[in-house]
């Protein structure tokens, strides 16, 4: 038997049970009329993710250094007011098509659909009021040993310019060994384009520290998809003898200020990379993390096609939780996905999504530590 804080008196463990994990919700505020809520998932060690269905956000995810001294390694804020006044898409699910679609236009099946172009020209996460802007129903439980909530929210036929009515269930899992899984599934009644992910900001010397140009990183793909100057891909390219090629562990900050088109281009690394091990329900690892300092890493593994390695270009110092001020490149996201603008290139993985189809994707972030 499990603790269960919100759940139920007879949930409770008792003297000779050992709690495994633990499940607190709290109010967080409204959102459109809807009562928003916290969800704090605990593993034994006192490790810890929240969550909101406020757009299935995680505002804080809380492990050990390599002390064992615990600290927050996302950026988020405190309130559920900010996260709709001024969020860079910290920690949500980003849908119903994340990252750009090019000048919000695409064509599936011989018919034209216009989304906004939220991100001038291009159509970015989404639209207006996307995946990471609803309320979400929510459903506690555990697989065993671990606490999951389970996120559902069903976007009408036509919301944001898409076609077909698309409910999409995202299952947070918090294991043990300080693994957040994310088991995405989704399905539509006419045919439709879909491309969901997690937006979470991460730092592992802790969120609001300076920069994270001393994280090494390492991302298993030898091709990347260099993009024009709006970050639309032009095609598909080697990571050979550039900058971008991160086969092997190296500081974000060592290359980073080259004088290279596509660095200016994305305005430092904002680049989809094409995995290697990873596709169609094969579990590949997508790239390794680590910081010195705290001694923590990040392993990070997808069943995507791509992931997006962007390094927080265009934070420019908004106030998150605390009070700290989140500066330009502190933190960074890898946000597995198909590719960008997939829905206008025919050589890429076709996004689109069918009646009778279920769409299906596993992310896992696994922190830890090196000593
Ligand atoms: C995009 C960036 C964008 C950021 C926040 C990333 O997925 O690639 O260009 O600035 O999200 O919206």
């Amino acid at each position: 038997m499990k603790t269960h804080i919100l759940a139920l008196a007879a949930l409770l463990p008792s003297a000779s049970d050992a709690a495994k994990f633990s499940i607190n919700a709290q109010p967080f505020g409204e959102v459109d009329g809807k009562p928003v809520q916290l969800y704090t998932l605990s593993n034994e060690s006192g490790a810890k993710v929240s969550i909101t269905n406020y757009g299935g956000t995680v505002t804080s995810l809380i492990v050990p250094d390599k002390n064992g001294t615990m600290g927050d390694v996302v950026l988020g804020f405190d309130t559920v007011d900010d996260y709709v006044e001024k969020s860079p898409y910290f920690g949500c699910v980003t849908g119903r098509y994340a990252n750009r679609i090019a000048k919000g236009k695409f064509t599936l099946d011989g018919k034209e659909y216009t989304l906004a172009t939220n991100n001038a020209p291009n159509h970015l996460h989404g639209g207006e009021k996307g995946f990471d802007k609803q309320v979400w129903n929510a459903n506690l439980g555990n697989d065993g040993d671990n606490p999951t909530l389970a996120l559902t929210y069903t976007s009408p036929d036509g919301e944001g310019g898409y076609p077909g009515t698309l409910t999409s269930t995202v299952t947070y899992t918090w294991t043990q060994h300080n693994a957040l899984r994310i088991d995405y599934n989704a399905t539509t009644d006419k045919p439709t384009v879909l491309n969901l992910t997690n937006h979470s900001y991460f730092n592992l010397a802790g969120e609001g520290s300076e920069t994270v140009l001393d994280h090494k990183v390492q991302i298993n793909a030898d091709r990347y998809n260099p993009v024009d100057p709006t970050s639309i891909p032009t095609g598909i390219a080697p990571v050979k003898g550039t900058p971008f090629d991160f086969t092997t562990a190296t500081p974000i900050g060592k290359r980073i200020e080259q004088d290279h088109e596509q660095l200016k281009n994305g305005k430092g690394y904002d680049h989809n990379y094409i995995m290697k091990d990873s596709r169609d329900g094969k579990l590949g690892v997508a790239a390794i993390v680590t910081e010195s300092t705290s001694g923590r890493t990040l392993i990070v593994k997808t069943t995507e096609p791509g992931i997006q390695f962007y390094t927080g270009n265009f934070l420019d110092g908004p106030k998150g939780k605390g009070g700290k001020v989140y500066n330009h490149r502190s933190a960074l996201c890898l946000e597995a996905q198909t590719f960008p603008d997939a829905p206008n290139q025919k050589e890429f993985p076709s996004p689109a999504l069918r009646p009778g189809e279920t769409y299906v994707q596993t992310t896992i972030y696994h922190l830890g530590v090196s000593k």
